[in-house]
């Protein structure tokens, strides 16, 4: 067995366009292993708030389409007067040629094309959304393509990490290192603390299991020093459901 190849791993989101039109049942068959030979390696459905949204499109930060991408993640288009209804399912595949297969299922990033080049994909029963500005003037378009993949593997990894904690996924099935953490991590408005006042939420106790990466990030951060990952990286998926992130 190929261990790097057998331990593949990508992350899917069913957006909340595909929750709204009942599509989850319909991509999760094209999705199954008897389709793709991959396994479920972790599921959870989760209420996305702003920083998670960020940090998830941070590539995208700065173009005209972000801020309806953060909209759009959040739920907050599809159901703007139903807060409780907002949330997307987060899905971890694995197996071998995760990242492509699944991609491939998916389909081009525009409905538009999905439907002229790759009829039958997920993403060919998406939608076109024209964006006004205040006068009503198009100023471009959203594209609700109701499913994320991950591009590639190093996306693959980043974003496993910041939809997932290690304990979120079996033991046997997790493909990035973990180390137990032995500080005390707490979080409020966008900064780091290493004590616990009622406002602060604790990322990580002593004895929690984490991604190495995410408490070699804190460590550095502690220490006043710069790290690749920001705060918020780290952060937002101890977040995740706890009314923390959510507006
Ligand atoms: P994801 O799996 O969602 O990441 O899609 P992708 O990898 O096929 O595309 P990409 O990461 O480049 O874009 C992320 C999301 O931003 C897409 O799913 C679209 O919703 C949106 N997006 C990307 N490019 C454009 C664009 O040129 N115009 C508009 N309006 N939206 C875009
Ligand atoms: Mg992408």
């Amino acid at each position: 067995m190929d261990r790097n190849k057998e331990f593949e791993q990508t992350l899917v989101l069913i957006k909340p366009d595909a929750l709204k039109n009942s599509l989850t049942g319909y991509v999760l068959s094209l999705l199954s292993e008897f389709h793709t030979g991959l396994r479920f390696a972790g599921a959870k459905i989760v209420y996305v708030g702003r920083m998670l949204a960020e940090e998830h499109y941070a590539e995208h930060q700065g173009k005209i389409f972000f801020p309806s991408l953060l909209e759009y993640i959040m739920g907050k288009l599809h159901y703007p007067d139903e807060p409780w209804k907002r949330r997307v399912i987060a899905l971890v595949y694995q197996g071998p040629d995760a990242v492509q297969k699944i991609r491939d299922i998916c389909g081009p990033t525009n409905p538009l094309v999905a439907r002229d080049k790759s009829p039958g994909c997920i993403r060919a029963l998406g939608t076109l959304v024209s964006l006004k500005d205040n006068n009503g003037k198009v100023i471009g378009e959203r594209m609700d393509n109701l499913i994320h993949a991950s591009a590639t593997n190093e996306d693959a990894e980043r974003e496993i990490k910041l939809w997932f904690k290690p304990t979120d996924i079996p033991p046997f099935m997790r493909a990035y290192p973990i180390e137990m953490n032995q500080s005390s991590y707490y979080f409020e408005a966008g900064s780091l603390y290493l004590t616990h006042e009622p406002a602060r939420i604790c990322l990580l106790a002593p004895g929690d299991i984490a991604w190495k990466t995410d408490i070699d990030a804190l460590r550095l951060l502690e220490k006043g020093l710069q790290t690749g990952g920001s705060l918020g990286s780290v952060a937002a998926k101890y977040l995740i459901n706890t009314e923390r992130d959510v507006e």
